[in-house]
């Protein structure tokens, strides 16, 4: 016999006007292995099917499956119940926009900052159809996917207290993205251009360094390092044109990637 769980859902269904947000009870019993993607689908199917939330992978690829767990954002299809007491409670993740239950839109939120940060190779090389496919060292390719394995779940949003507070927050893997981009040798946008669009108080200069977006992160992603090397770059940028010119040669952002920009 496995334990009796008993997993409190918050239930609200922002399109029905006779909703009210509440916490409903469902009780079933676990087995081994179980994750919660399999306990919540076990309880639309036998207890309530107007259940909402979402699934895709299953294998913590997809990024639709981030809720808050016991207080803590994470992806329901990689939790083991096992890994959690007999008394779960879930919420939709915040700050996104709630579509019913465990079930919010990232994909409106991310969308609109890939927008407004234009999260995409800026060249200037002219399009050649027939040009053979631009070589890359290995080490930087390695770098650069390290960066780019961000699935989308929010749950590094969902996590930070600057990004309750302020609407407008890019959040550490907005940051991330634009380390990517900054990385890349075929990105031709200078450091300049980097400031202009994250040097800021919605940008690097907003966080307040709490570690609570790495913390969460399903995929282990070194978002402080980027928060860092970023921030780092851009304060380095703000000061380079107010210095005299016989000292800017001496100084250097540590950032051993900036050579090219
Ligand atoms: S370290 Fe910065 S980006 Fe990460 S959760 Fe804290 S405020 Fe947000
Ligand atoms: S950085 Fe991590 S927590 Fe944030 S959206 Fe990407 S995978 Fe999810
Ligand atoms: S269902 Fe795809 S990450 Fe959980």
């Amino acid at each position: 016999m496995g334990r009796k769980l008993q997993i409190d859902i918050m239930r609200y269904n922002p399109l029905d006007e006779n909703s009210v947000p509440h916490m409903q009870s469902f009780f079933l019993e676990e087995y081994p292995s179980m994750t919660l993607f399999v306990a919540l689908t076990q309880l639309r199917e036998t207890q309530d099917p107007s259940l909402q939330f979402d699934f895709c992978c299953r294998a913590g690829i997809c990024g639709s499956c981030g809720m808050v767990i016991n207080g803590r954002p994470s992806l329901a299809c990689s939790t083991q119940t096992r890994d959690l007491p007999a008394h779960i409670t879930l919420h939709p993740l915040p700050i996104f926009k709630l579509i019913g239950d465990l079930s919010v839109d990232t994909g409106t939120w991310f969308r609109s900052v890939g927008t407004r940060l234009e999260t995409w190779i800026h060249s200037n090389a002219e399009f050649d159809e027939n040009a053979i496919e631009e070589r890359m060292e290995d080490g930087l390719a390695k770098e650069i996917f390290e960066l780019d394995r961000c699935i989308e779940c929010g749950c590094c949003v969902a996590a930070c207290g600057t990004a309750r507070m302020r609407e407008d927050f890019l959040g550490a893997t907005s940051i991330n993205r634009m380390a990517r981009f900054h990385l890349d040798p075929r990105d031709n946008r200078t450091a300049e251009d980097f400031y202009e669009v994250i040097g800021n108080d919605q940008g690097v200069f907003g966080c307040m360094g709490l570690l609570a977006c790495e913390d969460v992160c399903p995929k282990e992603l070194p978002l402080q390092d980027q928060l860092g090397i970023m921030r780092r770059m851009l304060a380095f940028q703000s000061v380079k044109n107010i210095v005299p010119a016989f000292l800017r040669d001496k100084m250097t952002c540590g950032h051993d990637k900036c050579g090219h920009k």
